[in-house]
C-alpha cells in the first residue's frame, strides 16, 4: 500500500494495478456451455430470423421476469425505438436526463421532443412532482429510468400517467433482476426495455428486449423488428431491422444460466466495497432496498469535494494513473450533450438537483474480473487519498 504521496501513480510512483481494472468487463458464464450453443449453432446453419436460440432465450428471459412477453432486439437503443413507434408516442416525451444519453436519442432519432426533468433531491430518479410540471398539450409519454437497476418512482408516474392521459414506459437497461415491492421489474407501465450490452452483468455480446405484458403491442413489435413483415410476402408496418442473432441469444442464454451466481459476485463485491469505504469523508456508497431483489452491478459512489477534501474529478484522474479506470457517470448529463445542448441551452436552469449530482457521482470496477482482493486495495487507496487530501490537490494543481 503507498505511504507516501510521490508513491502515487500520478506523482511518478508504479500504478497500483499493472493490468487495468475496468468498470464493466463482461462476464463470460460458462465457457463450455457457450462453445457447444455455438457449435450447435453452425451445425444448423441457423443464425438469424427469429432462431431456436432467440425464442428459447425470449421464453426463459420472460419467465424470469415474471412478464408474459420479452421480445428480444439487436440492442436495447433499437428496443427503445420500436417500443416508442410501436405505442404510436409522438411529440413531447418527459424523461430525465440524468440517464444514458440513448434514452434520449431514441426519442430525437424520430422527431419526438425529449423533455429533460430534474432528479427528485437526494436521489438518483426523476422527480414526479417535477414531472407534473412540465406537462404540456404536446405531451404524449414519461420514460421512468431505473438507474442503477433501482427502480424510480414508479407508483407516482403510474398514477399520473393514468391521471394525464399518457404513455408510461421505462428504461431498465440497469434492472434486470430487480424488483419493486417483491413485482420483479418487467412488468410496470406499458413496456419495460432492458440491455443486455457487454458492459451489462447478463449479457449476449450486444442485445435487447422490450417486456409487456400487452399482447397487441408485442406483436406488433415483432414485426416492427423484421422490416414489418406480417406474412412471406406481406409487410404490416414500417418497420427496421432489430432482430436478435442466434449468437448473441446464445451469450444471452449463457448469461441467463449464471444470473445467480454473476449477482452473488456482485453482491459480495459490493459488501467489501461497502467495508472498505465506511467512514471516509465525503464518500457515499450507492446503497439498495433490501427488502428487494437487486443485482449490484453497479458500484456508484457520490462525492462530496467539501467533505472529501478534493473534486470527483480529480479523483478519477488519479485513479486512471493507478489503473483503476473509474467513470463519472451519467456525465455530462444529457441536457449538455448534443444536440439537446445547442437547441436547448438554458434547460440547466430547469435542472438545478441535475447539475449537482452530475458532479459528484463515480462508479468504481465491480463484476466477476474483479476479486475481493482487487477491491480492498482501490479502498485502500481512495482512504490514503483522501486522509491525505489537502496535499494531494495543492500538488495536484501543479500537475493538472
Ligand atoms: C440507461 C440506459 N439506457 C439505454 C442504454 C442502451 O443500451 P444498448 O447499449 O443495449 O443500446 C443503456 C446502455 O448502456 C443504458 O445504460
Amino acid at each position: 500500500m503507498k505511504t507516501r504521496l510521490t508513491d502515487l501513480a500520478f506523482f511518478g510512483g508504479p500504478p497500483q494495478f499493472a493490468e487495468p481494472l475496468h468498470v464493466g468487463r463482461p462476464n463470460i458464464g460458462n465457457r463450455e456451455h457457450l462453445m457447444a450453443r455455438i457449435n450447435d449453432m453452425l451445425d444448423r446453419r441457423w443464425f438469424t430470423n427469429n432462431g431456436p436460440y432467440v425464442q428459447e432465450f425470449e421464453q426463459k428471459l420472460a419467465r424470469y421476469m415474471e412478464v408474459k412477453h420479452a421480445v428480444a432486439m439487436t440492442n436495447a437503443t433499437i428496443a427503445l425505438e420500436i417500443a416508442v413507434r410501436a405505442l404510436d408516442i409522438k411529440g413531447e416525451v418527459i424523461l430525465p436526463s440524468f440517464t444514458f444519453i440513448a434514452t434520449a436519442h431514441a426519442l430525437q432519432w424520430q422527431e419526438i421532443t425529449p423533455v429533460f426533468c430534474d432528479v427528485a433531491p437526494g436521489t438518483h430518479h426523476i422527480d414526479p412532482n417535477r414531472v407534473e410540471h412540465m406537462i404540456t398539450p404536446r405531451t404524449t409519454a414519461i420514460i421512468g429510468v431505473h438507474v442503477w437497476g433501482s427502480p424510480c418512482p414508479i407508483d407516482e408516474l403510474t398514477e399520473i400517467a393514468k391521471r394525464r392521459g399518457l404513455h408510461l414506459i421505462f428504461d431498465a437497461a440497469h434492472a434486470i433482476g430487480c424488483s419493486y415491492k417483491g413485482r420483479m421489474i418487467g412488468g410496470f407501465g406499458e413496456a419495460e426495455i432492458v440491455s443486455f450490452h457487454s458492459t451489462k452483468f447478463l449479457n449476449s455480446f450486444e442485445g435487447g428486449a422490450v417486456l409487456t405484458n400487452d399482447d397487441t403491442l408485442a406483436d406488433r413489435m415483432r414485426y416492427m423488428r423484421n422490416f414489418g413483415f406480417a406474412g412471406v410476402d406481406r409487410v404490416d408496418y414500417v418497420g427496421t431491422n432489430g432482430k436478435m442473432t442466434e449468437i448473441a441469444a446464445a451469450m444471452g442464454l449463457t448469461s441467463l444460466e449464471s444470473i445467480d451466481e454473476i449477482i452473488a459476485a456482485n453482491k459480495s463485491n459490493y459488501d467489501a466495497y461497502r467495508i472498505g469505504l465506511a467512514g471516509l469523508p465525503g464518500i457515499k456508497l450507492y446503497s439498495f432496498d433490501e427488502a428487494e431483489r437487486n443485482n449490484f452491478q453497479y458500484i456508484i459512489i457520490e462525492v462530496d469535494e467539501i467533505l472529501a477534501g478534493i473534486s470527483r474529478d480529480i479523483l478519477v484522474k488519479i485513479l486512471h494513473t493507478e489503473n483503476i479506470l473509474a467513470r463519472r457517470y451519467f456525465y455530462p448529463g444529457c441536457h449538455q450533450m448534443e444536440p439537446y445542448r445547442s437547441y436547448y441551452p438554458h434547460s440547466g436552469w430547469l435542472l438545478p438537483e441535475t447539475e449537482k449530482l452530475i458532479l459528484r457521482v463515480m462508479s468504481l470496477p465491480t463484476g466477476t474480473a474483479v476479486q475481493g482482493i482487487d477491491i480492498e486495495q482501490v479502498c485502500g487507496l481512495l482512504q490514503y487519498i483522501i486522509r491525505n487530501s489537502y496535499e494531494v490537490t495543492s500538488k495536484t494543481e501543479v500537475y493538472l
